[in-house]
């Protein structure tokens, strides 16, 4: 349905405010970009399992191709389960890592196609992955990677901040958490209540102009 501007400050869960033409956005858009940052630093509140359900619980409404839903989360909280990690973490990323009180691995499971058959009821996809080892892994990496910025999104929703990395030894990852070879770490996600103070100055976006073509 599509909602005149007159109806913007009321309409469900309609994301401008009134003013079209200042385009003032929300603070739902706020919150998960505009004044979202990326944290390397977290204050000392702990995150509890019940938020990272409710985290779970809205990032998992997002969509993947033929509902695969290839991601698989493992939170370290424990000093135990971090401690696990460190001999992963690249020298940049490892004081800041081992302080946040939880890290995410966003993993994908390379047989996600074995849950098609509950997932995605179109028609059995499943033995089109088990005959091409090429399109699984191409498919667990594009929506394990979209998942793992739902989760951000999700996570900054729900008054989570964020600080994402691709700085580390994926194999030690892969041996030290997913023995099995089931499923491989995409990248690290350090989740708390942020601390600004730890932030980089923010850097700029290119420009629509640039990075566009409306064809
Ligand atoms: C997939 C991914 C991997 C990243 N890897 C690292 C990393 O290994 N170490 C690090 O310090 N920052 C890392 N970053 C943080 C980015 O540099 C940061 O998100 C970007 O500069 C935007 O910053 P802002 O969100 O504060 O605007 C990563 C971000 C993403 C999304």
């Amino acid at each position: 349905m599509v909602f005149p501007p007159t109806m913007w400050p009321t309409c469900p869960g309609c994301l401008r405010t009134k003013d079209p033409p200042m385009n003032k956005l929300s603070p739902a858009i706020d919150l998960a970009f505009t004044n979202a940052r990326t944290f390397n630093k977290f204050d000392g509140r702990a995150i509890s399992e019940t938020l990272l359900q409710q985290v779970y619980d809205t990032m998992k409404w997002a969509p993947t191709s033929m509902n695969c839903q290839p991601a698989r989360l493992v939170f370290l909280r424990s000093a135990e389960a971090k401690a696990r990690l460190k001999p992963a973490l690249s020298p940049g990323n490892l004081d800041k890592t081992m302080a946040a009180p939880v890290v995410v691995i966003v993993a994908m499971d390379t047989r996600f196609y074995e849950h098609l058959p509950t997932q995605f009821a179109a028609y059995d996809a499943r033995p089109m992955f088990e005959a091409n080892a090429a399109l699984a892994e191409a498919t667990a990496f594009r929506n394990s990677s979209l998942q793992g910025a739902y989760f951000m999104i999700a996570a900054r929703l729900h008054g989570l901040d964020c600080g994402a990395m691709s700085g580390f030894d994926a194999a030690k990852v892969n041996a030290e958490f997913f023995a099995d070879g089931r499923c491989k770490a995409n990248f690290l996600i350090n989740l708390g209540h942020g601390d600004a103070a730890g932030n980089h100055p923010r850097g700029p976006r290119l420009p629509f102009a640039d990075v566009t073509q409306v064809l």
